[in-house]
C-alpha cells in the first residue's frame, strides 16, 4: 500500500535557525518560509535529491505542533508521510485492521494541496504517520 517517502517533518522552535542549519550547516537546498495558517504552521522545505525534509514551526493559537514543542523543547521528528495511490481505498483498509485514523477518520486536503490523513503514532511504531495522496 505505501509508496515513496514523500517527506519526513521536523517540528523546531526557531525557524530561521534550523532553516540557518539545514542551507549553511548541512548544505541543504532550502525554499523560502511559508506561511500555512490554515495548517497553524510556517513550513520551510529542504528539497533532497530523493525526498524532503519539512521543517514546522507553529503559527498562531492551537498549533498542531505546540503540545510537542511543549514535550520536546528542542524539536525533534514530528511525522513522517509515505505516498498511497488511493487514499480512500487506504483510509478503509487501516480502519478495517483496527487503525485509528485522527480527525473524523475522512482524508483532508494537506499542505500540499493533496488528500491526506494522518495514523496515530501509538497504532504505528511510535510515530505519527501521514499518507498522502500522489
Ligand atoms: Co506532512
Amino acid at each position: 500500500m505505501i509508496g515513496r517517502l514523500n517527506h519526513v517533518a521536523l517540528a523546531v522552535p526557531d525557524l530561521a535557525k534550523a532553516t540557518a542549519l539545514y542551507r549553511d550547516t548541512l548544505g541543504g537546498k532550502v525554499s523560502a518560509s511559508q506561511a500555512l495558517p490554515e495548517h497553524g504552521v510556517t513550513v520551510v522545505f529542504v528539497e533532497l535529491p530523493n525526498t524532503k525534509v519539512e521543517l514546522l514551526e507553529p503559527l498562531g493559537e492551537g498549533s498542531p505542533i505546540a503540545a510537542f514543542l511543549e514535550k520536546s523543547p528542542s524539536g525533534g521528528m514530528h511525522h513522517i508521510c509515505y505516498e498511497v495511490d488511493d487514499i480512500l481505498v487506504a483510509a478503509e483498509k487501516l480502519k478495517a485492521d483496527g487503525a485509528r485514523v485522527l480527525g473524523n477518520g475522512e482524508p483532508k486536503i494537506g499542505a500540499h494541496g493533496k488528500p491526506v490523513l494522518f495514523l496515530h503514532p501509538k497504532d504505528f511504531a511510535g510515530t505519527l504517520v501521514e499518507l498522502e495522496q500522489v
